[in-house]
């Protein structure tokens, strides 16, 4: 079996030499460029993690692998776009290195890139793992539309909070890990199970990106500290401090999220004093703990051995220490 950062090393090492030998170049480069500023490539890695529990060769669903981050990544070109965000990996993202024009069309090229490099599998598995990754695409597309809409929302509940994270980032990592499996033929059951694995693990996932949005260091966390807060992405947090907040308190909260003239470090500076006084980021941190908690009981019920399973648990506990 191979350990979590042979695995990364194989990824990476595949990830540089995936071609870009086609023309125009300028719609080529910025996929070049993006997948080159690293990431922690946690998709593909937990897809082979996966396969790994069953067979010894991960190498044969390398093109699956591949094809999951350079999805990630695409979706990344397009939510820079929409978040209104000019750092990613701690380099200018693809729409300030060219521009607008130019991260919608090579995104749309990552993501027919990824369709054709995931219909490399066995032809008897084409119609499941086609299915499977169609359904997450869409379901992903659903969790970005939701959290835009969510941005003009004031009323938005934890549960949908929930629902959309579960969407726009837990399916991925649930779609990747359930892929694994069935390359590997793995019983149904642990298929099922793993999805179940990488829904949790993607909820804290989440959860952790919105706490380190507020609470993370720039240089390690490589995007603009604050972002969420300035779009008034509805995240947990900004849901649990308006259902916590009152009087003064409520009035500033609200205020801030209605300005239009303000300077940006101020809101983001107000708005994370309001969540410290209303000990949010313990909430916060809380409620991460808890998805990895549900988390490992569906881990447990992989029929694998437990020696196995170790390095899916190593890795999950990795994310839930992350500051990257
Ligand atoms: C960023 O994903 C988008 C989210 C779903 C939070 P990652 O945190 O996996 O980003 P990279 O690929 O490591 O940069
Ligand atoms: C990302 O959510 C989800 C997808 C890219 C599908 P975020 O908007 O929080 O991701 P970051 O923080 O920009 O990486
Ligand atoms: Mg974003
Ligand atoms: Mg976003
Ligand atoms: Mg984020």
């Amino acid at each position: 079996m191979y350990t979590n950062s042979e695995i990364l090393d194989l990824v990476n090492e595949a990830l540089a030499t995936m071609p870009y030998d086609r023309k125009p170049q300028r719609l080529y480069e910025p996929m070049k460029y993006v997948l080159s500023l690293g990431g922690k490539r946690i998709r593909p890695v937990l897809m082979l993690m996966a396969y790994n529990l069953y067979r010894e060769d991960v190498s044969r669903i390398m093109n699956n692998a591949l094809a999951i981050e350079t999805y990630h990544n695409y979706t990344l070109l397009h939510d820079d776009l929409m978040d209104r965000a000019d750092v990613r990996r701690g380099k200018p993202c693809v729409h300030k290195v060219w521009d607008d024009n130019t991260a919608i069309l090579s995104g749309d090229a990552m993501l027919v890139f990824s369709y054709r490099l995931m219909a490399d599998c066995p032809p008897e598995k084409l119609e499941q793992v086609m299915g499977l990754y169609t359904e997450t695409a869409l379901q992903i597309g659903e969790g970005q539309q939701y959290d835009m809409e969510f941005e003009t929302r004031n009323d938005v509940r934890e549960e949908e909070y929930i629902e959309m994270i579960r969407l726009k980032t837990s399916v991925l990592l649930a779609c990747a890990l359930k892929l694994g499996a069935v390359l590997a033929d793995a019983p149904q059951s642990d298929a099922d199970a793993l999805y179940a694995f990488g829904e949790k693990m993607g909820l804290a996932f989440q959860l952790q990106d919105d706490y380190l949005d507020v609470y993370g260091d720039f240089k390690v966390f490589g995007k603009k500290i604050g972002g969420d807060i300035l779009c008034n992405k509805k995240t947990f947090m900004l849901i649990n401090a308006l259902a916590k907040a009152d009087g003064k308190m409520r009035e500033e909260l609200e205020r801030w999220l209605e300005a239009t003239d303000y300077v940006p470090e101020d809101k983001v500076a107000a708005v994370t004093r309001i969540y410290n006084e209303l000990n949010i980021p313990q909430l916060a941190l809380d409620k991460i703990n808890s998805y990895f908690e549900e988390a490992k009981i569906a881990l447990e019920s992989v029929q694998v051995p437990d020696e196995k399973k170790a390095y899916l648990w190593e890795l999950a506990e990795q994310m839930l220490g992350r500051k990257s």
